[in-house]
């Protein structure tokens, strides 16, 4: 290896057994900062894995995993369609001084012979995005207990453009008592206001421009909320109207730590937003504390 190219240095693994014995090779008490994503990088990713090499110090070793979990799609969902980029994703991954990519080839590298276990976080999965993507949570926790499992990393990190997806997360790694850290980082977004997303690159046409209308939504949620509304509704208002021509799954205000709706605002609350551009799903939320 050696050389300059940050990219001769970064190891490419392809399988658990690669990535178990680079990890037990590993000194004891190596720093160890993992970044799981399902590729098509963008800069809400690279945040996390400058974050990660943060954390990781100069000893320590920064993983990134890149798999396309396919136990986390419903029937009907993207999964063919969600955007791959596995030459791109390298070299954005060299240049914020990735130490391991661990990029399995095929699913059986991640479910080999099948999978008879899962992990499910029972109830805070029962709203928001749970509620129209069935078992979509249960495919998450599985492939990233399993991941955890085969990093060990002292810390994970993951955005909070996926609020309920960081919350579960969360949850299973308290209640499992995972070692290390699992840290959340602020939604980084475009200029103009579009929260980052591999499914964006899937905006064709108008419906890039038409999908602003979630940021400017949120934005006039949180204004309402200053002017001192704290009735959920009123905070809402008409989510189909302010979000056409986009399609709303879901616009909510739940509860920050329980995601349970609540009928108004009175301890930090998740306004959470689901709607559908030009046939693709995004997602985005905001934050209020009274
Ligand atoms: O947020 C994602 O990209 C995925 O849900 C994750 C955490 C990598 C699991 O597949």
């Amino acid at each position: 290896m050696g050389g300059h190219d940050p990219k001769d240095r970064m190891k490419l693994l392809r399988t658990r057994e690669a990535l178990l014995a680079w990890r037990a090779g590993l000194p004891a008490g190596t720093s160890v900062a993992f970044v799981p994503t399902m590729g098509y990088l963008h800069e809400g990713h690279l945040s996390l894995l400058r974050e990660g090499r943060r954390r990781a110090g100069a000893t320590g070793q920064l993983v990134l995993s890149i798999f396309v979990n396919p136990t986390q799609f419903g029937p009907g969902e993207d999964l063919d369609r969600y955007p791959r980029d596995e030459a791109g994703d390298l070299a954005k991954a060299a240049s914020c001084g990735v130490d391991v990519a661990f990029c399995p080839t095929d699913g059986a590298a991640l479910y080999p012979n099948g999978t008879r276990t899962w992990v499910e976080v029972e109830g805070l999965d029962r709203h928001l995005c749970g509620a129209s993507r069935p078992g979509h949570f249960r495919g998450v926790c599985t492939v990233v207990a399993k991941l955890w499992g085969l990093v060990q990393p002292s810390v994970g990190l993951f955005g909070e453009k996926d609020y309920q997806q960081l919350a579960i997360l969360r949850r299973m790694h308290a209640d499992l008592n995972l070692v290390g850290e699992l840290l959340g980082q602020p939604i980084v977004r475009e200029p103009d206001g579009l929260a980052m997303s591999s499914r964006n690159t899937n905006l064709k046409g108008t419906a890039r421009q038409e999908a602003l209308a979630i940021s400017r939504y949120l934005a006039a949620v949180r204004e309402r909320f200053a002017a001192g509304e704290r009735d959920s509704a009123a905070l809402l208002a008409d989510p189909s109207q302010a979000l056409a021509p986009g399609r709303v799954d879901y616009a909510s205000l739940v509860d920050a730590d329980e995601l349970q709706p609540v009928a108004s605002v009175a301890g930090p609350v998740l306004v959470a937003v689901a709607a559908f551009f030009g046939g693709v799903r995004l997602i985005d939320n905001t934050l209020l504390r009274p």
